[in-house]
């Protein structure tokens, strides 16, 4: 039979799982089957070890804090009267122990390798307390990260969400996911999960990063329709703007073969679409009666400019990842902050182009 305040206590932990079950927190809920408490014979541990969960520390892991030593340590008489403390007392790190409070970490197909010793869990988290969130063993991600892993994190352009915020695990989940790489979405949606608005940059001087999500809804590139990796690299880059190839940024450039200002893009196109001679078959953007390499004129010969620095650059023309007319090309471009429009269209065998600063022209393909 239940006496009163048997009944009242049951209630009350009734009350408290039914909340904890409502936050879906079911570690907690586990845990409070556990009814972790501290036994007769850790209660004298802390006449020792006041240290290891005292609160001088900012977050201390529950039973360590309260008490409850001995669901990770046995501890023989010699120790625990101090007659002989060294080596009679067992440490048990095996992640199977976590485990029987916490949901397991190791359930989704991409496991971190991290994860497959079974000792694993220590490696990262501090089993009693520590000033970082979680416990970790580190004073930061990153840091933490960095023990087993040499990520360049720097280079000639970097990402923000690498270091800041809660930066490695804004994209990778420390234990196992359901995508490549641990990724927390398959890449490209992790990527459009924050390019899908304008974001305000910081690094490598401000600028307004326009949302590539939008850009995605005209014309896409199709080199850009697979994957944001075909062309960036996550982490940071010796390149501008993260890409795994040289890249000038600029709107005008003297084109070189050598020293290529767009050698991102012929990564996967061919250099020969830029060549005045032999070009009928090497771009669509000619003019045939004139015998003129459209691309070539306006990317090498400076659109007839004798100041060859002033060769356009792709991005004038062509958004990289997507634009609202046919060909990727752009409705409109910024000079100096300035607008230009340009209004493309295709017509038999080629197309005319209206720009703010110069009249309708027309290129044809054949005579
Ligand atoms: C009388 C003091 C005293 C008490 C009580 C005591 N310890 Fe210790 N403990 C020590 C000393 C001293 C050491 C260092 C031994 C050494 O040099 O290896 C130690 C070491 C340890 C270690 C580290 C062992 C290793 O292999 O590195 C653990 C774990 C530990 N104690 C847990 C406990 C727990 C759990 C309790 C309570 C059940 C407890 N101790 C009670 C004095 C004490
Ligand atoms: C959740 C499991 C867990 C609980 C609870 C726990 N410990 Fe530990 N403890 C460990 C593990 C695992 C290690 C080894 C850590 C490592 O190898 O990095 C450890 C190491 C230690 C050490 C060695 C020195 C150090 O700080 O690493 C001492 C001393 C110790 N524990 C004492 C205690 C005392 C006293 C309590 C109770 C107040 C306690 N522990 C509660 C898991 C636990
Ligand atoms: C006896 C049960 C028990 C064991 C064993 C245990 N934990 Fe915990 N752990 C808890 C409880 C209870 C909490 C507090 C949950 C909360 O605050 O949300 C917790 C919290 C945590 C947290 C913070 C979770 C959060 O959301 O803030 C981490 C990390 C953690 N434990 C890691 C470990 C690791 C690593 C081990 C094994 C070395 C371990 N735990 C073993 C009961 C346990
Ligand atoms: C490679 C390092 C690493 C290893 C190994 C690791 N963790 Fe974690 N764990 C983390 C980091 C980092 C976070 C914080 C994640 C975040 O901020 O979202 C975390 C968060 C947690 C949390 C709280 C949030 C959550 O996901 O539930 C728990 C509980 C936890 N870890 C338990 C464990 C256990 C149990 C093991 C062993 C099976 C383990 N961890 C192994 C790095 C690690
Ligand atoms: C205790 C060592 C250790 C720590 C700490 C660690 N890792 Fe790992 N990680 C490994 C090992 C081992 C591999 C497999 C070998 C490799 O790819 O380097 C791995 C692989 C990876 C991979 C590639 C997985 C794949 O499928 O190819 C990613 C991503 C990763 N870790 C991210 C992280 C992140 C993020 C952190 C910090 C939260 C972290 N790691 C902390 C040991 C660690
Ligand atoms: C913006 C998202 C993002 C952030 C933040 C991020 N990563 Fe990655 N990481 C990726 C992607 C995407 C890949 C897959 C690259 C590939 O497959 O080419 C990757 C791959 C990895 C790999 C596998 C090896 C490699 O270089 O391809 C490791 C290890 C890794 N990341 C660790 C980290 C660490 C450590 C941090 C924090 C310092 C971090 N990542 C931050 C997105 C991110
Ligand atoms: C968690 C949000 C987040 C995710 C996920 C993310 N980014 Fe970013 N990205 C940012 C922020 C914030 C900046 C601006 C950082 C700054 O300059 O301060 C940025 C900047 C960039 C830049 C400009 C870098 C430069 O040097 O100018 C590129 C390119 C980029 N991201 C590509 C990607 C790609 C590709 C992915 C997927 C692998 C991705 N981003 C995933 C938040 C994110
Ligand atoms: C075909 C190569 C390619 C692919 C694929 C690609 N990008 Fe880009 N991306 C570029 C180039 C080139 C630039 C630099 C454009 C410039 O200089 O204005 C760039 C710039 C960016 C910027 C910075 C824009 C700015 O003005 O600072 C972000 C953010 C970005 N890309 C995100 C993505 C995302 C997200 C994906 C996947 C949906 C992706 N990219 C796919 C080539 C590519
Ligand atoms: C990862 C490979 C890849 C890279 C890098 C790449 N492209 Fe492409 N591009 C493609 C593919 C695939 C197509 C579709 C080919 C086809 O339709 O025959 C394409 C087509 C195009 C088209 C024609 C669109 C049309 O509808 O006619 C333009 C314009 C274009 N790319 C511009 C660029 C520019 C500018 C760059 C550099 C910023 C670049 N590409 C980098 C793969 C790539
Ligand atoms: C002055 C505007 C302009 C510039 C600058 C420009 N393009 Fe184009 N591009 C076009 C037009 C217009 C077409 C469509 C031709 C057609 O099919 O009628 C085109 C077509 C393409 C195609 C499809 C294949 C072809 O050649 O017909 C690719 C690939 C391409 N451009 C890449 C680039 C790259 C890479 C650069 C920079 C090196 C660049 N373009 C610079 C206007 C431009």
């Amino acid at each position: 039979m239940f006496s009163k305040t048997k009944m009242w206590t049951c209630s009350l932990v009734l009350m408290v799982l039914w909340q904890v079950q409502a936050s879906g927190s079911e570690s907690l809920l586990k845990l409070l089957a556990h009814n972790i408490k501290a036994n007769d014979s850790d209660a004298v541990c802390l006449q020792c070890h006041a240290g290891v969960a005292d609160n001088t520390m900012n977050f201390i892991h529950y039973p360590a804090g309260a008490g409850a030593c001995s669901y990770c340590h046995v501890a023989k008489p010699e120790h625990l009267d101090g007659s002989n403390p060294a080596g009679s007392v067992s440490i048990n790190r095996k992640a199977e122990n976590c485990y029987t409070c916490h949901d397991r970490k190791d359930d989704k197909p991409v496991v971190h390798p991290a994860l497959m010793d079974e000792e694993s869990c220590v490696s990262c988290h501090n089993p009693h307390a520590s000033n970082q969130k979680y416990f970790l063993k580190e004073e930061s991600v990153p840091a933490l990260c960095s023990t087993c892993h040499d990520v360049n994190t720097h280079g000639n352009s970097q990402h923000g969400p690498v270091l800041n915020g809660r930066a490695c695990v804004n994209c990778h989940t420390p234990h196992s996911g359901n995508y490549e790489k641990m990724l927390l979405k398959p890449a490209k949606d992790l990527c459009l999960s924050c390019h899908n608005k304008e974001i305000q940059a910081t690094n490598g001087g401000a600028r307004t990063i326009p949302n590539i999500q939008k850009k995605l809804e005209g014309t896409v590139h199709r080199g850009a329709a697979g994957s944001c990796l075909a062309c960036h690299k996550p982490h940071a880059s010796e390149n501008n703007r993260l890409l795994s190839a040289p890249w000038s940024t600029k709107t005008y450039n003297t084109y070189s073969d050598r020293d290529n200002a767009y050698a991102m893009c012929f990564t996967c196109h061919k250099t020969e679409m830029l060549k005045q001679t032999d070009f009928v078959t090497a771009t669509n953007f000619r003019n045939d009666s004139k015998q003129l390499n459209l691309h070539w004129f306006h990317v090498v010969d400076a659109a007839g400019n004798e100041d060859k620095s002033r060769g356009r650059s792709c991005k004038i023309c062509h958004d990289p990842h997507g634009a609202p007319q046919a060909h990727v090309i752009n409705s409109t471009w910024f000079m100096n902050g300035n607008p230009i429009k340009i209004e493309y269209q295709t017509i038999d065998n080629g197309g005319q182009c209206t720009k703010s600063c110069h009249a309708t022209r027309q290129y044809r393909r054949g005579n």
